[in-house]
This record gives C-alpha cells, structure tokens and sequence, in this order.
C-alpha cells in the first residue's frame, strides 16, 4: 500500500524530516541489537547516554557553540523558560528588559513580572505585531539584568533580520526558528527553544547558556527550575524524555547531511520567496500580514478579502491535501508553516493553488 503524506504546514508540533521517521520506525523494536526500543531502555544505559552525548555534539556542532556555554535538554517547553529565565537571571534590584513582537513575548513579560523588576524596551504591539522594532534608540536602564526578545514570531509571521548588538546580555526564544540559518551564538547570554518545530517532536526543550550566569543564580530555587542543576548533572539529573531527545539527534544528523544550517537558510529562502511571490502578485487578493522587511521564512501569514473566502479557501485546500493553513485567531487569515522539514514541493504546491483560487475568486 503507499501512503500519501499530507502538506504539512502545522506551526508545532509540525512537518519532521521523512527519513527521519523512516529510520526511528526500523529502529523502533530493536535499537543497535539491545532487544528493546530506545523508550524502554534505562536513561542510565550507555546506549541512551550515547544517544543523548550524540544530540549534544551534533547541536554544538550545527550552531558552532564556542567554549563556555552549555547546551541542556529540558522538560516544560518553551513556556517553563518564560518563568525559569526571569527565576534564575532577574536577581533582586535588576530589570530584566523585554522587546515585545507578539503574542509568545508577551507571555515571556508576564511571567518575569511575576518573578521581579521588568520594563518594555520596544514594542510594536500598536501596529497589531507586523514588524521587529530597531532597538537603535533604546536607553537601557543601568541594572538591566538581561534583554528578552523573540527571534521569530509564529504568529504574526515576523522575524529579526539581524540580531541586536545589545550593550547587556541578550535572552532569546529561537522557538520557531532555531537551526532556520547560521547565527552567531557568541552573541547571546541564553538561548531556548521547544523543539516541535524545527528540532524534533514535542518534549524536550532546548537551553543555550553561557556559564558565567550560573554564577548569578539565586539559592534557594526549586531544584529542577534551578540551571546548575541540570548543567551540572548533564541534563540527567532526572529521567528526561528520551525518545524526544532520541528524535532530536536524528533530526540534527538529517540537517547535517543536509549540509547544515546554511544548506537549511538557503531553502528556507527558497520556499518562502515562492508563497511571498504568490502574495504579492495577487494583486491585493492575498495580504501579508508582516512588513516586507520584518517578514518570517517560517511562518507566512496572510489575509484574504473577507470571512467567507477564507473559509472557502481553508476548506478546499483541505480538501487538497494541505494541512494546517488557518491563522492564529489574533491574526486571522492564513500561515503557512515552512519548517526545515517542510519540502520546497510542498511549497510549490501550495502557490500553484493559492494561484488558481484567486483565479476564481478575484
Ligand atoms: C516563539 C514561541 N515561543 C514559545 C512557544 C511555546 O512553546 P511550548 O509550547 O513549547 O511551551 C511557542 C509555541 O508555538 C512559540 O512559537
């Protein structure tokens, strides 16, 4: 029998590479000869320690994290990492600095507030999120602890072009994009992502850190929301979810043979110039949502003339296969998912019949 994979533009959990799921379906009964799956073996054994050093290597290798930061694999998504990062970095008398660029920065602010001193450095919240805001103009304040942004906006489909260079420490969610292209680490004091979009299926968090700031930390954390102790116990301080982790390293090994983040930057430009082409030639039928230079090679996010278009548009490109396309309800419209994993055909596919609707319905 052969099986159709649907168009997958889910904005997460999303599209994971095919072989990838080819290869964790032949291992799944019986991984390197143990008679067992990779979920059943100890997180103790020396086969998951090896799987689990493998994704730590391949991961320091794709993002070339230098000397003095460590990688971590944490539980509770990306949003645990709205309350740990103020927990551990926003001590008493600092305020942690915060850009708001959707909908995902706002809940990183609203937990910091919770936790100490916070202020918004920039914001395009008055403009409903459609662009990054310069941070040229920004007078930090003396104390600030750290500055929080979001690197890409599943939402609204925007996405820092270039990163800050921030006089203090600089604190991003690379959720929606991390591995999308090269950047320089070095760049940044902490790193996190969840990984069900570009880096695996749900279940594992990603943190990215530089060592010194866990001299910062306040004693008296709750243990596991405490960084030293994971870093200090690499990540095995507790049973982590280890199949998730198990499908990270094979997803990182794929980038890899894929030729690497560069190898990912290059298509993801590729496929997101081929759905912004068919926006933008639609003569107004398809809007953007995001500004043309603050628009995401992740999330494409648009708008059609009204209410019952976009519901006819939705249902047939189900109807074709396509899965995923409705917008977030504070956007409304469409979004497009294009993660690492998402083919150029599908792509293609989606433009061709973006082009033939509007055809029809213009
Ligand atoms: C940019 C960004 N940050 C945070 C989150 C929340 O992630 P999690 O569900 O892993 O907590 C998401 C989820 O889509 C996201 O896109």
């Amino acid at each position: 029998m052969t099986m159709k994979r649907a168009y997958n533009f889910n904005a997460g959990p999303s599209a994971l590479p095919l072989p990838v799921l080819e290869r964790a379906q032949k291992e799944l009964l019986n991984f390197q000869n143990t008679g067992m799956s990779v979920m059943e073996l100890s997180h103790r054994s020396k086969e998951y320690e090896a799987v689990h050093n493998a994704a730590k290597e391949r991961l320091k290798r794709l993002l070339n994290v230098p000397d003095g930061y460590d990688i971590l694999f944490l539980q509770g998504g990306a949003s645990l990492q709205f309350s740990m990062v103020p927990m551990n970095l926003l001590t008493e008398g600092k305020i942690g600095c915060y850009v708001l660029t959707g909908a995902w920065s706002e809940k990183a602010l609203k937990e910091a507030q919770k936790i100490g001193l916070t202020t918004v450095v920039a914001s395009s919240k008055e403009a409903n999120y459609t662009y990054i805001p310069p941070l040229d103009d920004v007078q930090w304040p003396k104390n600030a602890a750290y500055v929080h942004i979001t690197s890409n906006n599943t939402i609204f489909g925007t996405q820092w072009k270039e990163f800050p260079n921030t006089p203090v420490d600089l604190v991003a969610d690379m959720s929606s994009d991390i591995l999308s292209r090269p950047f320089d680490v070095s760049q940044f004091a902490l790193i996190y992502a969840g990984a069900q979009k570009n880096l695996g299926p749900s279940g594992v968090t990603v943190v990215i850190l530089r060592n010194d700031l866990l001299e910062r930390i306040p004693d008296g954390l709750p243990t596991m929301l405490d960084y030293r102790t994971h870093q200090k116990s690499n990540s095995l301080y507790n049973t982590p979810p280890t199949f998730a982790i198990y499908m990270l390293s094979l997803v990182l090994e794929w980038v890899e043979e894929q030729g690497g983040v560069a190898a990912m930057e290059e298509r993801s430009q590729q496929k997101a110039a081929v759905l912004y082409e068919a926006i933008d030639e639609s003569g107004g039928f398809y809007k953007p949502h995001a500004e043309k230079g603050s628009r995401s090679l992740m999330n494409v996010t648009f708008t059609l003339p009204n209410e019952e278009l976009t519901r006819t548009f939705l249902a047939e490109a189900k109807e074709r296969g396509f899965v995923g396309l409705g917008g977030h309800r504070s956007v409304g419209g469409c979004r497009a998912s294009i993660y690492n994993a998402v083919p150029l055909e599908a792509c293609e596919a989606l433009a061709s019949f973006m082009n033939e609707f509007r055809r029809r319905f213009a």
